[in-house]
C-alpha cells in the first residue's frame, strides 16, 4: 500500500462513520426501547398537577411482583423527586410531566430518554437487573439553568 491508497481507506472510512452518525440519530429515535413515538401516557393539565392522583405525590410505588410506578414532576430546573431508588431485578414504569416548559427525562446510559412536555404524561417503561447508579438529565433546552437539572436514579441490592 502506498500512502494514497491509506488515505482512500480513510476517507472511506470517515464516510461510512459519518453516515452512520447520521443513520443513529435518524432510526435511533423509533428504535427498540427508545420511547419517542411510543411514550404516550395520556394528558393532564399543568396547573392541576398538584390535584392529580398521580403526581400529587410524585415518587417510588411498588405495584406488586418486581414492578414499580415512577411518578416525576420535572419543571426549571429540577425534577421532583431529585433522587430515586429502586431494588434490582425490578421492572420500573416512569410517568412524567412538566409543570412549565419542555424538558427530557433522560437516565443516562439507558433507553430511558423521552421528552417531557407539559400537558402531556410521558410513560416509559425499564428493566433495572444490576444494582448502579444512573445521573438523570435533562436535554431540552430549558433556560438559563438548564444545565444544572438533574436526578439521580439508585438501583439497590
Ligand atoms: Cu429542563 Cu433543560
Amino acid at each position: 500500500m502506498n500512502i494514497h491508497t491509506y488515505e482512500k481507506v480513510w476517507i472511506v472510512a470517515s464516510m461510512v462513520l459519518i453516515v452512520g452518525f447520521i443513520a443513529t440519530i435518524t432510526y435511533g429515535a423509533v428504535g427498540p426501547g427508545i420511547a419517542m413515538i411510543d411514550d404516550d401516557g395520556g394528558d393532564i393539565n399543568p396547573d392541576k398537577i398538584n390535584d392529580d392522583e398521580r403526581f400529587a405525590e410524585p415518587g417510588v410505588e411498588h405495584v406488586g411482583g418486581n414492578e414499580y410506578e415512577v411518578t416525576v414532576v420535572a419543571q426549571a430546573w429540577s425534577y421532583t423527586p431529585s433522587e430515586i431508588e429502586i431494588p434490582a431485578n425490578s421492572e420500573v414504569t416512569f410517568y412524567v410531566t412538566s409543570r412549565d416548559v419542555t424538558h427530557s427525562f433522560s437516565v443516562v446510559g439507558t433507553n430511558v430518554n423521552t421528552m417531557v412536555v407539559p400537558g402531556q404524561v410521558s410513560e416509559m417503561t425499564a428493566k433495572f437487573d444490576e444494582p448502579d447508579e444512573y445521573g438523570i438529565l435533562c436535554n431540552e433546552y430549558c433556560g438559563e439553568f438548564h444545565h444544572t437539572m438533574e436526578g439521580k436514579l439508585n438501583v439497590v441490592p
